[in-house]
Formats: structure tokens, sequence, C-alpha cells
């Protein structure tokens, strides 16, 4: 059966893209944050996931006020890189996984999480800086990927509760689809920033790592953590750091942290990312209960 067997949280900063596609990840300034991304290249290479259910917002590039689903899986079999003003990303085109990804849809509205159903889409910074992030430059992706929005953008926005439980919901989706494939859940946006008014340029080093802290173990805390707190803490941006619940949900009820990086600043935000391992544990509602890690 598939199963997911790693988790990866990353900020998706997009002067992050700006630095691979001009070829300056190893200068002054973004050698200290692209050094941090250099372990999870390599064991992206040793591992080898088959399909990446790579969570992430869209920006105003796909939807706009017309439409804001709160969450969004694409079924389509690939997505081109958006324009976001500067011409498309110099990147490979998004390969999706169809079968995966409608089984995922399915085993989600069945279980009573209301998704929206993408075919076609473009994806922008927030999908196609952590590939860059964690592949490099490769000429095509060396994963399939599913992607899967939310709306962090015009509130109301989910709850970190409700992301929690969708990452359990997929966790039990993935484990029911019937191939044997290798599967990755990522985790994407923050961490501590804001992008306008009088605290524009906002960080918060301390709790931001507290937050990547509570995702390591077998603690549930984040999940609770308000919308106020987020924006008191960590701007008004900082909201993006739901979806890193969406990741940890999955991963059932123990992490073991592979992998750990953080860096101040980029741009006008912080750096996060983590790579985080499913130890034995335990999904909220799977049959069985035990996943078998
Ligand atoms: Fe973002």
């Amino acid at each position: 059966m598939a199963r997911i067997t790693a988790g990866v949280g990353s900020s998706h900063v997009p002067l992050l893209g700006v630095a691979v596609d001009q070829h300056k990840t190893r200068d002054d300034y973004f050698g200290p944050i692209f050094a941090g991304y250099d372990w999870t290249r390599e064991w992206e290479q040793r591992v080898k996931p088959d399909v990446v259910i790579l969570v992430y917002n869209d920006h105003a590039t796909a939807f706009d006020a017309s439409i804001i689903p709160t969450f969004a899986i694409g079924c389509g079999e690939r997505y081109p890189p958006a324009d976001e003003g500067f011409g498309p990303r110099p990147v490979p085109t998004v390969e999706g996984h169809p079968d995966l990804a409608w089984h995922i849809a399915q085993s989600l509205i069945l279980d009573e999480f209301d998704m929206t159903i993408i075919n076609e889409m473009a994806v922008d910074h927030g999908l196609t800086v952590p590939l860059s992030m964690m592949f490099g430059q490769p000429g095509a992706w060396p994963a399939k990927v599913i992607p899967l929005a939310v709306n962090v953008v015009t509130y109301p926005v989910p709850t970190g509760n409700r992301c929690w439980m969708l990452g359990e919901a997929i966790a039990r989706a993935v484990a029911s689809f019937p191939e044997d494939l290798n599967v990755q859940i990522w985790g994407t946006g923050g961490m501590s920033h804001q992008l306008q008014g009088p605290r524009a340029g906002l960080l918060n080093q301390a709790w931001d790592n507290r937050f990547m802290d509570a995702l390591i173990g077998d603690g549930d805390d984040a999940r609770w953590i308000d919308h106020i707190e987020y924006i008191r803490e960590t701007g008004t941006e900082g909201i993006e750091m739901v979806m890193w619940l969406i990741m940890r949900g999955a991963l059932g009820s123990r992490t073991r942290c592979l992998h750990r990086h953080y860096h101040i600043p980029c741009s006008n935000t912080a750096i996060g990312h983590l790579v985080l391992e499913p130890l034995a544990g335990y999904v909220k509602g799977m049959t069985g209960g035990e996943l078998g890690w």
C-alpha cells in the first residue's frame, strides 16, 4: 500500500526562487540560507519519494477574490509554473498523480472534508520554491506532486486544529491506496513575517522555534494555537504556519526530527525548515490504529 514516510516543513519565500533562477544560492547573502537545505537535497536523492503531497497557499495567482477555496486538491495531470509578474519561473512543469489525487479527494470528502477539486491551474512560488529548495535544478522534478492549496490569504482561514485533522484524514486516505508508493507530505509557508503596515518586517525567532519544537515528538499543543496568537507573535503573514499542521497531523502521534534549519532574515521574513519522520504511530480513526511504521 502507499504510505507517508516523511514530512517536510519549509518556508516558501519568493526571493529564494529568484536566487535559484539567477544562480545566487552560494553568495554571501543566500549562502547560509541554502546551506541549511544541503542535507535535505542529499537525503531526497537517497529516499526518492514517488509522490509529494505539497501543502501550500496560492498568492492570488490561480485564485482571486472571485473564488476562495478553503482546501483545494489538484487532481490534474500537470501544472505549469505561473507568471507572477516577471514571467513564469524557469522550472519544470509539475507532474501530478491523478490516480492517487482522486483517491485522496474521494477519501477526504467521504471523511467529511469538503475539498475543492482542481483539474487545471498554474502553480506559483508557494509550490515551486519548496521544490527548488528540496530538489535543486533538475531537468524534470523527480517526484509526482499533488498540490493541496489552503486559503491563508483571506479571512476566515481554517483553524490549526482543522488543519491537523485534515492531515490525519490524508494519512488515512494514503494508507488505503493499494499501490506501493513512497509518499511524502510537505507543509510550507511562514515563518514569522509581516509584509505591510507599521509592523512590516516583524520577526520572532523565539516563537518560530517554539513552533518547530512543538511539531517534534508526541505533543499536539500546536494544533490549539489560535489565529490571534499567530498574528500577534508572528505578523499577519505568519498565519501561513497553519499549513505545517496538515503535514504534522499526517505523521501520526509521534515524530522524530531528522533535520532542522532556521535563519533570519531572508527578504523580510524568517526561514524555517524541518524534516520529520513518523514513528510507530497512531492516526485517529485509522482501521487498526497502528500504521505499522
Ligand atoms: Fe506564502
